[in-house]
């Protein structure tokens, strides 16, 4: 067994995953972390997969950078593409980043977020009622995908009726993102770029002109900038509304879709979350770190540095592996166990420190209301052969998860 698992970790190279892992990526990162924590990957990049070894990367911005303005342009070159992802505030250190993310944090107010709870359970609500009238159904594309469009389309104010494009731009540009991309998805996440830009040029001009309530609309708190004169320049403003759009829209689709699949896979845990539904608190904490959606965060070493028993230099590429984290012993009880009722849970799935996920409080709304809805309607829900994968590395999901409802 340990054989197996010391060649498992030997021969990974995030460049080179093979179609198993995808699949169930769980036995390499096992074997990572019990053998090579801190994985040397053959393009100079480190893969670190222990839980402390995370925690102490994402709580030090000066010598852990999140800037990847050196990292990107040789990937991107000088595109729009780069352009975008080297200006969202994801991808950038104190103090710009600070800036931007205090105007973001100011907009996804609690009060913002808390009145959009009645709008949210009726828009589910609808969809469950459509869902009703099919025999056959696609968790991800008649359920999961349609729920985060509608809420960040409504948290931004897109008009209902110009929400179309806004999925396939998302997952174009975060597509680009994954480790290794060819020329073909490079020109799609590009495209999208263009094409996203020019129609929040016109939608921030209309804002502009009609201005909503900035206690309760997001996009016209951003463009007001806050009390004490802070604003964003009319490039931070576009990229980082595509990155909220991007942001929110995936990874909470994929929150919904595995935690219904992970609910089905376990038949015992599905039924104690239909005979408690006040349990769904925890549980959508459980699905965050059993199957979490983003996989990996990435960082740069500023300094000479120690992890993980291995010395690395300034300008080191990490990828932080979020996945085996949230699956580490050392501080997870029965880690591979998927256990509705864990407490405490304190995982990595919204990352943590001066970058933790600003709308961590939106989706956890969102899979709440979603899973707990779903079940006390269609408690006898079944998948229908096999979910299928959405083929990224990075986030964790299925494209397809056909299912009866009972
Ligand atoms: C299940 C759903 C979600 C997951 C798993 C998730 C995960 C994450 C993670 C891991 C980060 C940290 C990245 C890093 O440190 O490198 C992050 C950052 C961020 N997320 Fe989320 N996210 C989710 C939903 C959302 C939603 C709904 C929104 C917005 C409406 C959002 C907005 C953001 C923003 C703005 C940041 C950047 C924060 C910063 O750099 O300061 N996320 N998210």
């Amino acid at each position: 067994m340990d054989a197996k698992a010391r060649e498992l970790a030997a021969n990974f190279d995030i460049e080179k995953l093979a179609g198993e892992f995808y699949a169930d990526p769980y036995p390499t990162y096992r074997a990572l972390r019990q053998f090579e924590p801190a994985k040397r990957m053959p393009n100079g990049s480190y893969f670190l997969t222990r839980y402390d070894d995370l925690v102490s990367v994402y709580k030090n911005t000066k010598l852990f950078s999140s800037d990847k303005k050196k990292e990107f342009f040789p990937k991107y070159g000088a595109s729009l593409l780069y352009e975008h992802h080297t200006t969202s505030l994801v991808f950038n250190d104190p103090p710009a980043h600070t800036r931007v993310r205090r105007l973001i944090m100011g907009a996804l107010s609690p009060r913002a977020i808390a009145e959009m709870e009645g709008e949210l359970i009726a828009l589910v609500d609808r969809l469950l009622a459509k869902l009703s009238a099919k025999a056959e159904v696609d968790l991800i594309e008649d359920y999961a995908a349609a729920i985060p469009i509608e809420v960040i389309g409504n948290l931004l104010g897109v008009p209902r009726e110009e929400r179309h494009p806004l999925r396939g731009w998302s997952l174009a540009i975060l597509g680009a993102l994954e480790p290794v991309i060819g020329a073909e998805a490079f020109e799609r996440g590009n495209t999208a770029v263009r094409d996203f830009l020019a129609y929040l040029e016109t939608l921030v001009a209309r804002r502009r002109e009609r201005p909503g309530n900035p206690e309760r609309d997001v996009l016209t708190r951003l463009i007001q900038g806050e009390d004490n004169g802070e604003r964003l320049s009319e490039k931070e403003l576009l990229h980082n509304c595509i990155f909220l759009l991007n942001a929110g829209h995936e990874t909470t689709t994929n929150l919904i879709g595995n935690g219904l699949v992970a609910l089905s896979q376990n038949p015992d845990q599905k039924q104690r979350l239909i005979e408690n539904p006040q349990l769904i608190k925890t549980a959508v904490e459980e699905i965050l770190r059993f199957e979490s959606s983003n996989q990996f965060g990435n960082r740069m070493t500023t300094g000479r540095v120690e992890l993980g028993g291995v010395t690395m230099e300034e300008g080191t590429s990490l990828t932080l592996c979020i996945g085996a984290a949230n699956r580490d012993p050392l501080q997870f009880e029965n880690p591979e166990t998927f256990d509705i009722t864990r407490n405490p849970n304190r995982h990595l799935a919204f990352g943590s420190g001066a970058h933790q996920c600003a709308g961590m409080a939106l989706a956890r709304l969102e899979g709440s209301v979603a899973i707990s809805r779903f079940l006390q309607k269609f408690p006898a829900f079944a998948l229908k052969g096999s979910p299928v994968r959405g083929g990224r590395a990075r986030f964790r999901g299925f494209s397809s998860v056909p299912c009866s409802i009972g």
